[in-house]
């Protein structure tokens, strides 16, 4: 049967330019998104160079404007010395994004006095979203809950960082959390499958009992966000893969047979999928947007059929049910059968300033 569904929004993708664009860029990568059921994403900054000040926020903001099929807001880098430029940027990003811990890319910050003036400077009603985990996780929440401001935490992965989620949560502090998908359906155990390189990503695949715990505490989880990190099948079996999973194409497919498997509601999937992210990052209306799904159809995921340049996905071969048939975004159907409709350029910024309005 097929359904409507609200627009999905992905907190939380790497598009790769500029510096990368050999393994997606803003054209590829929300064309991918409008194919997984995504009518708006949140792109990292993690790119190269790093969005951190007016100039590379600007670079990125212009390759998107030219190039973005669906609509976008871009995260700012926390960095070594980009402090001056927080409070003029800020109104035009997603949100301030600090690396903790060791990734992919040039952002991570070590000294702890970086995270304390970052958590002092952002300016309050914009989000600040960390990957930070296990011991790093416990420690950001504390400065969160010391400089009193919400905290979105990045693909969280063990059933430690879940448990410590849910008791912030319980004590009132204003922590929210997303979960990938690949956490929640691969582990350890599927590392020999999947080959050394490509089973590469941050946070590592984890145990079955993280995994587990992940689902028995569902309701701790606020955003599924896919962390759509591509990389080239040379660069992930090569020397040094780099860490990361492609993800837009596959959440919603995997999520959806789990909810054909009775492990989660439909209702659970668009509380994670729309509401929360909406709610969490202060995006606008969508008007007249949403995506019509066929729940039943079955369907092979193949990465030859994917509109995400990096050409590979650790979900080869997996049999999925649900399928998504159209997206329309602002009236305009951007997607249908398989083929995506809207141009490049036809996405919008949706942190762009506001024409100021004359009395
Ligand atoms: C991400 C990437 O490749 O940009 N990689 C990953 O394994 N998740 C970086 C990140 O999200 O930490
Ligand atoms: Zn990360
Ligand atoms: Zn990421």
């Amino acid at each position: 049967m097929s359904i409507r569904l609200p627009g999905l929004i992905d907190p939380h993708v790497h598009l790769r330019e500029p510096g990368a664009t050999h393994k997606e860029d803003w054209d590829t990568g929300t064309a991918a998104a409008l194919a997984g059921g995504f009518t708006a994403v949140l792109a990292m900054p993690n790119t190269r160079p790093a969005i951190t000040d007016p100039a590379t926020l600007d670079l990125a903001l212009r390759a998107a404007e030219s190039k973005a099929r669906c609509d976008y807001a871009q995260y700012l880098g926390a960095g070594p010395d980009n402090l001056r430029h927080l409070d003029a940027l800020a109104p035009s990003t997603a949100g301030l994004k600090m690396y903790l811990d060791q990734t992919y890319g040039p952002l991570r910050l070590d000294r702890m006095e970086l995270w304390m003036e970052h958590f002092r400077r952002w300016p309050r009603g914009s989000p600040i979203v960390a990957h930070a985990e296990a011991r790093t996780l416990a420690a950001v929440i504390l400065l969160a809950a010391i400089y009193d401001r919400p905290l979105h935490l990045a693909h969280v992965s063990l059933r430690e960082e879940i448990l410590l989620i849910r008791a912030a949560k319980e004590r009132g502090l204003k922590i929210t959390c997303e979960v990938a998908p690949h956490h929640l359906f691969l582990t350890q155990e599927d590392i020999p499958r999947l080959g050394g390189g490509r089973s590469e990503v941050r946070p590592r695949l984890a145990s079955p009992a993280d995994r587990d715990a992940l689902w028995e505490n569902l309701a701790v989880i606020d955003c599924f966000a896919t962390d759509h990190a591509p990389h080239t099948p040379a660069e992930k079996d090569g020397q040094d893969p780099p860490p990361g999973f492609p993800g837009l194409e596959t959440a919603l497919p995997l999520l959806l047979s789990a909810v054909h498997q009775g492990r989660l509601t439909l209702a659970d999937v668009v509380l994670r999928m729309h509401t929360n992210p909406k709610k969490i990052f202060a995006l606008p209306e969508q008007p007249e947007t949403w995506i019509e799904v066929d729940e039943d159809a079955a369907w092979e995921i193949q990465a030859a059929h994917l509109f995400t340049r990096c050409g590979w996905t650790p979900f080869e071969g997996w049999q999925v049910r649900g399928r998504v048939r159209r997206v329309a975004l602002r009236g305009q159907e951007v997607y249908r059968d398989g083929k995506v409709l809207a141009l490049p350029g036809s996405g919008k910024n949706l942190r762009a300033a506001q024409p100021a309005k004359h009395i």
